[in-house]
């Protein structure tokens, strides 16, 4: 039996709520015979501020290049509002995305038969979605320098982020859209502010010039962002893989969220270039933050952190069956009613977290025999 080592950072808010369930998911996949799961645990975010002083400590860092792959739970929160930006709970994630070069992000937006109608949308236009948002994740106005807030004097300030895009990254992450898209409706839309931005005139012809070279099979299009999320709560149903910059993806994630039920629904899998060996670094966690209007109820919808248990099966452990597996365990229990707060919809009641991973893993271990 193959064996894995897992770093699992659960981190703040609802974090450690739903990596609970994410673990009983983990035990049960190593009970069944599927592999072996060594589980590591570490701090990340206001977790680790508050036991080391930063947002990850550098013995977690090295554990998180040592392991096979990060499963992150959630990280923030009002409690550290006011600690120094360089400390802040976010930039634990952000370090990892970067020193750990996790540069795309696939955020699969699924509507689950069940829940068509608990969407904010009508139920024609969700029906049978499946979206792929590859966002890229480490490049960008998240990174790009000078990154700063300079004092002008006589109360005066001015903020700057820069976005900036080089060609490789663009290349790079628009091969991983065109390869999904293969494998899936064959069509990729890639999004830009090729009207605005001199970032997006770069994106839009760098895609442009990677499909004409090596992807002319695929079905490709463009469109302008603003336009794309217009598009998203119109008619989604026209999108098979979307390709977008760093904070264009983030954005349109959470919008496209909302056409599965809940934001509580996305899992997201970033993942690293393939080394000599053809192996990825990789990274596993909800869309979603750490919910602090809910923390510590436990009503938090375990759904997105144990779909991202199931992304690390496919992308980092070559078990797509047991990655079906989970998926047709989450559509199993959402079909048998069952429901936490954040996609009740018309649902007589809602179900605790814990309730949730107990109704999902009990359906997994069924498929598991
Ligand atoms: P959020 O995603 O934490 O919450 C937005 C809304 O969605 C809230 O009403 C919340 O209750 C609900 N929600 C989110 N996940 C849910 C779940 N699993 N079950 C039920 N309801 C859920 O976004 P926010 O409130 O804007 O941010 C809170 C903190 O989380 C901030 O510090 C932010 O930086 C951080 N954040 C972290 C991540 C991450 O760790 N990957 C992602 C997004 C935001
Ligand atoms: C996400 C989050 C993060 C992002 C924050 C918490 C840094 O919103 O993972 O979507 O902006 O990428
Ligand atoms: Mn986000």
């Amino acid at each position: 039996m193959s064996a894995f080592k897992l770093l699992l950072l659960p981190g703040d808010g609802i974090g450690p709520e739903i990596a609970a369930e994410a673990e009983k998911v983990i035990a049960l996949l190593t009970r069944a015979g599927v592999a072996q799961f060594e589980i590591e645990r570490g701090l990340v975010g206001g977790a680790a501020y508050d036991a080391h002083g930063v947002a990850i400590s550098e013995d977690d860092m090295k554990r998180a290049h040592a392991a096979d792959a990060v499963l992150l739970a959630a990280v923030g929160g009002p409690k550290w509002d006011g600690v120094p930006y360089d400390v802040r709970p976010e930039a634990g994630l952000l370090r990892l995305r970067k020193d750990l070069g996790l540069f795309a992000n696939l955020r699969p937006a699924i509507c689950y038969p069940a829940l068509a109608d608990a969407s904010s949308l009508k139920r024609e236009v969700v029906d049978g979605l499946d979206i792929m948002i590859v966002r890229e994740l480490t490049g960008g106005v998240y990174f790009g320098e000078p990154k700063e807030i300079v004092d002008l004097g006589e109360g005066q300030k001015r903020a700057v982020d820069t976005q900036v895009y080089e060609t490789f990254e663009i290349e790079r992450i628009g091969r991983v859209a065109f390869e999904l898209a293969r494998k899936r409706g064959n069509k990729v839309t890639s999004s830009d502010k090729a009207n605005v931005m001199k970032s997006g005139y770069l994106w839009r012809e760098v895609v442009t010039a990677l499909h004409k070279r090596e992807y002319a099979d695929v079905q490709l299009e463009h469109m302008l962002a603003d336009a794309l999320a217009m598009q998203l709560v119109r008619w989604p149903k026209q999108f098979d893989v979307v390709v977008t910059d760093n904070l264009f993806g983030d954005m349109l994630s959470d919008e496209a969220s909302m056409l599965t039920g809940s934001l509580g629904m996305l899992p997201s899998a970033s993942l690293g270039a393939p080394d000599e060996k053809g192996k990825r670094k990789a990274m596993y966690e909800p869309c979603h933050g750490s919910a602090p209007d809910i923390a510590g109820k436990g009503v938090a919808n375990p759904i997105a952190m144990i779909g991202s248990v199931g992304m690390a099966l496919r992308y980092s452990f070559d078990l797509p069956k047991a990655a079906d597996a989970i998926e047709a365990a989450i559509g199993g229990v959402l079909a048998k009613g069952l429901r936490t707060a954040d996609i009740k919809g018309n649902a007589p009641s809602s179900v605790s977290t814990s309730a949730m991973g107990d109704a999902i893993v009990a359906e997994l271990a069924k498929a598991l025999g």
